[in-house]
């Protein structure tokens, strides 16, 4: 059997997913730290000591995320935007455009054939990013994980009249002041995120089915409020944190078994189990 990892080091939650030649044997999700080359080693023995793997195991390793330059045993690097359709199409084949939020960035991605056909991207500006959540939550004082729970109770979502996170964060302040209710002030905040979102995407022809991946999805009120956009149902895949991690994976295990079937052997650089060990 061969294994495969994928790693994903997003600006806030770095991701390992572990595959055999059909499946998902493993996974870790946590927060992205300061030093990305120790944490690369620490999340990846972690993954392999879950699925009781050990390094030499792995026949090709991918890194991707906005930190996959800092992962020293990867044996190819690849982008975020291929990930992600790779992922999706593995998961969710039916999936024509999907929408990424994560915690620094929003995406669109158009796929055909877990191939990317077009993608538009927000990374100016916190607002219709995962970041626009965190700071709300923080304002409410509310974890972030209950965001979506709680706004499932608004009775009217609030009208956020400014776009960007620093005003909005003053509104929300004065009008929970005011007594706007939580709930209402929470559906109110993923109102805005998802017309900040759907206008981004729009820039592509948008094509059923659509998936939501990436933090943002784990937030089901903000799910609801962007399918309410949509004109046509939204996915959402088993665990969409996963989703850039699994895509690392399978390309890796694409271009492995090329290299195979062309009679190469599989280049594998950079790759050094000592170095992992110094720093575990
Ligand atoms: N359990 C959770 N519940 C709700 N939102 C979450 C959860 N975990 C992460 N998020 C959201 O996801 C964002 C990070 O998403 P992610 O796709 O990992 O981004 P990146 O790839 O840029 O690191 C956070 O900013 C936060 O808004
Ligand atoms: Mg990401």
């Amino acid at each position: 059997m061969h294994y495969f990892a994928g790693i994903d080091i997003g600006s806030t939650m770095t991701k390992v997913a572990v595959m055999d030649e059909t499946a998902m044997v493993s996974s870790i999700i946590g927060p992205t730290g300061a030093e990305h080359r120790r944490l690369a080693y620490r999340v990846m023995e972690d993954a392999l000591d879950r699925a009781g793997l050990v390094f030499e195991d792995l026949a090709f390793v991918v890194a991707t995320g906005y930190g996959r330059i800092n992962v020293p045993f990867a044996d190819k690097q690849v982008t975020e935007i291929t990930c992600h359709a790779k992922g999706i199409h593995h998961l969710l084949p039916t999936v024509r455009t999907v929408v990424d939020v994560g915690g620094q960035d929003s995406k669109g991605i158009k796929i055909a054939g877990g191939k990317v056909t077009g993608f538009v991207m927000n990374d100016k500006c916190a607002a219709g990013t995962g970041r626009f959540l965190e700071v709300m939550a923080d304002v409410l004082g509310v974890p972030l994980a209950r965001l979506g729970e709680l706004s499932l109770s608004a009775e009217r979502p609030a009208e956020i009249s400014n776009t960007c996170t620093v005003f909005a964060e003053h509104e929300v302040t004065s009008r929970l002041a005011d007594g706007e209710t939580v709930p209402n002030l929470i559906a109110g905040i993923h109102e805005a995120i998802a017309t900040r979102i759907f206008a981004l995407v729009s820039k592509l022809k948008i094509e059923p089915d659509v998936a939501v991946t990436g933090g943002g999805a784990k937030n089901v009120g903000l799910v609801r409020a962007l399918a309410a956009k949509f004109s046509f149902p939204v996915l959402v895949p088993p665990e969409p944190l996963l989703t850039g991690a699994i895509g690392a994976a399978l390309v890796g295990k694409e271009a492995y078994l090329k290299a195979l079937e062309s009679g190469e052997t599989p280049l594998r650089c950079g790759r050094d189990l000592k170095e992992a060990t110094f720093f575990s």
